[in-house]
């Protein structure tokens, strides 16, 4: 099938765009308002777009609190969201009034960061401390603008949970990270596989012939 997304024709009871991008990891990111709110609400449409620095992106629908917030004090954290910790996560995306602690609704508990001032949440095994970078106002291709940002920042700290590092490595499966699909379905990661990318062309053409041969 193909369907226009000015049409948006493809005939389905629901837009299956995002089970396509699918899985997205999801930051659960915490923020601080000028006046000291807390703020805690995940974001799938989030990445990792660089390593060194390391740089992370979320893109707001609409202008949210979480952006707000993030404009105001500049910092942000990005919280692994967990299959342990999914309820609690699906609970802080509710549309609380502005002001109101989801980290405090959902039961979790507020580390301090060392280099930001917004808490990570503790029960998550990952953190990463953010510095605002810019936020990019999205357009379409006639420059017309939508009520829609992506939020970036610069990774300046990481906190680990050393139980899942193994032999050097921070097992990720172990952690057991959940991602978003369409609708309201989730994936997991709870395994994961090995591959070494090449290091030349000419070692990917032996590959091949191994492998044909
Ligand atoms: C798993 C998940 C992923 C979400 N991803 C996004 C997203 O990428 N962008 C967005 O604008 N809203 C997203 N939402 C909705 C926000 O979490 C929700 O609007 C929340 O109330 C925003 O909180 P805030 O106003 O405190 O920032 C997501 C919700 C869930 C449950």
């Amino acid at each position: 099938m193909f369907y226009s997304t000015d049409k948006n024709d493809h005939g389905l009871p629901h837009d299956p765009f995002k089970a396509i991008i699918a899985p997205r990891p999801i930051g659960w990111i915490t923020s601080m308002s000028a006046s000291g709110a807390i703020n805690l609400a995940p974001y799938s449409f989030f990445n990792g777009v660089r390593s060194k620095p390391p740089m992370v992106m979320f893109a707001s629908e609409t202008r949210k609190d979480s952006q707000t917030f993030i404009e105001e004090t500049k910092e942000f954290v990005c919280n692994l969201a967990t299959w342990d910790l999914r309820e609690q996560m699906n609970q802080t995306s509710a549309p609380y009034p502005r002001g109101v602690n989801e980290l405090e609704e959902a039961g979790l508990t507020a580390a301090p960061c060392r280099l930001v001032k917004p808490p990570r949440v503790a029960e998550a095994p990952c953190a990463l401390e953010c510095k605002y970078v810019q936020t990019v106002p999205l357009q379409d291709h006639h420059g017309h603008l939508f009520d829609g940002f992506i939020i970036i920042g610069l990774v300046v700290g990481v906190h680990i949970d050393e139980r899942y590092i193994r032999n050097g490595l921070l097992d990720s499966a172990a952690m057991k990270p959940i991602a978003r699909g369409g609708y309201h379905d989730y994936s997991v990661l709870d395994q994961s596989f090995t591959m070494r990318r090449p290091t030349s062309v000419a070692e990917t053409k032996a590959l091949a012939e191994t492998k044909a041969g």
